[in-house]
């Protein structure tokens, strides 16, 4: 059925002007994008956002990264989204992704093993929770009665 996940154009990809090609390659793959923001995460958002990272050796450089410039936040929909754009993305290892999948979109944007062009929600919670960290605009606060 129809899913919705949380895609990330991060700033190698950015810098490198890939972005657009980026989206219209995630078109072209039977993605539609429901919305979409160009931003810049600060070092507490990129650490919020990357919370279960906190603690391992690359998060410092991860965190970095992620703030160096400009990133797009995209909402992908599509049957079966969510492993369906981890599959376009391919492994999260740039170098592995060259040697595994070479028309992958890590393997063709991506820089190295902590820059790697994108991110993909994980899991049905993740996607949940990450769409509502970038466009929580979408989820709009609850009706209530008049008083
Ligand atoms: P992403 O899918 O956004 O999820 C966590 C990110 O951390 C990952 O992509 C990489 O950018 C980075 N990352 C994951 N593992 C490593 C690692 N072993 N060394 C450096 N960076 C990593």
């Amino acid at each position: 059925e129809l899913e919705k996940t949380l895609a990330l154009i991060k700033p190698d990809a950015v810098r490198a002007g890939k972005a657009q090609e980026i989206m219209q390659l995630i078109e072209l793959n039977g993605f539609t994008i429901i919305a979409k923001q160009k931003m810049q995460l600060t070092k507490i958002r990129a650490e919020e956002f990357y919370g279960e990272h906190k603690g391992k050796e690359f998060f410092p450089k991860l965190v970095n990264f992620m703030t160096s410039g400009p990133i797009w936040a995209l909402v992908l929909a599509k049957p079966g989204a969510i492993l369906a754009w981890r599959a376009l993305m391919g492994p999260t290892n740039v170098f592995k992704a060259r040697a595994e999948q070479p028309k992958c979109l890590r393997a063709l944007y991506g820089t190295d093993g902590t820059q790697n062009a994108t991110h993909g929600s994980d899991s049905p919670a993740s996607a949940s929770r990450e769409i509502k960290f970038f466009f929580s605009a979408l989820s709009p606060a609850p009706v209530t009665e008049p008083a």
